[in-house]
């Protein structure tokens, strides 16, 4: 903000909280510019209200929230922010694996709860990380970084995605492709790393559960609603599978209620690229990319849908 307001004359949402949807149609009816949250949806009422919009500047590498056919029908860049969270994003996403095999959050509840009362054999088991496989959905830039982490814990690395890697890259990943209901199979842990679209809107659900070992755990950080939340639920419920950690969530802020009740669930509030470092560089990157389009002229740096320069 300090950075655009040099620049610019800012309208700015001060207040924590969502816009409400008829307030932002009103403002944005004279901007030339506009950042955006994910939690900010921009769909085409939205984008038609802004006569003199000429860039959309997401705080987010998803960028799922923004009707990408109407912006390119008005000719209007949209930016995002990657690069600058994968390697934090990737750091949350072990955090989570490691949390649920390992019960941290269960452990840390209990020792508060001053139930520790000495070191015992059976105390709070868990399951193993290293060494076990590793199945990634979606090996994009946060998938790529989780790969490389489970190197260091000796994990077999397996992945699909739509499209398979380079030769070189899967060598130097040490990751094999295969389909989803391959890696679903074979996976102890299966980590989410799609977009979502169309098509990974509700990718696992009830029959995806079903064919996942009863020993594994599901991890999500991309987006809520590639996952059946409630199917989830009743999976972990029913011990079709072991467990699950999510950062994202189907209708957030809300969670399932099913899952707020099951021990071997960890879940936090869509953090996974919440750290300091991360979250200036993104704010940086959104200015640029407002800077390069109302100051200087030219292509944003990111720009998600380059084609309206054709
Ligand atoms: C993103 O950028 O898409 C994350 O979900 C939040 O940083």
């Amino acid at each position: 903000m300090d950075i655009l307001g040099e620049k610019f004359v800012l309208d700015i949402n001060h207040e924590d909280r969502i816009m409400p949807r008829e307030e932002l149609k009103e403002r944005i009816n004279d901007v030339d510019g506009l950042v955006c949250l994910l939690t900010d949806k921009i769909d085409a009422a939205i984008i038609a209200r802004g006569m003199r919009l000429k860039v959309i500047s997401n705080y987010a590498v998803g960028y799922n929230n923004i009707d990408l056919v109407e912006a390119a029908k008005r000719k209007i860049p949209v930016t995002n922010t990657p690069d600058v969270l994968t390697e934090t994003t990737a750091d949350l996403t072990f955090g989570l694996v490691l949390a649920v095999a390992r019960r941290i959050v269960e452990a840390d509840h209990f020792l508060r709860a001053g139930q520790f009362k000495g070191w015992s054999p059976g105390l709070m088991l868990g399951t193993d990380v290293h060494g076990k496989t590793l199945g990634i959905i979606g090996m994009g830039r946060i998938g790529k970084a989780v790969a490389r982490r489970a190197r260091g814990f000796k994990m077999k690395v397996v992945y699909t995605d739509t499209e398979r890697l380079a030769p070189g890259i899967e060598k130097e990943l040490d990751a094999g492709y295969c389909t989803l209901g391959e890696l679903l199979k074979e996976s102890d842990y299966v980590s989410v790393h799609a977009p979502l679209n169309e098509h990974t809107t509700r990718l696992l659900s009830v029959e995806e559960f079903r064919n996942m070992k009863k020993t594994a755990y599901l991890i999500n950080v991309a987006r809520g609603k590639i996952v059946d939340e409630r199917a989830l639920a009743d999976a972990v419920q029913r011990k079709e599978i072991a467990g699950c950690a999510l950062d994202v969530y189907e209708n957030e802020p809300s969670v399932e209620s099913g899952l707020l009740k099951l021990p071997n669930v960890v879940l936090v509030p869509h953090i996974g690229s919440a750290s300091v470092e991360a979250r200036t560089e993104m704010a940086l990157m959104v200015a640029r990319n407002v800077i390069s389009v109302l100051i200087e002229n030219r292509r944003p740096p990111n720009i998600v849908n380059p084609e309206i320069y054709d």
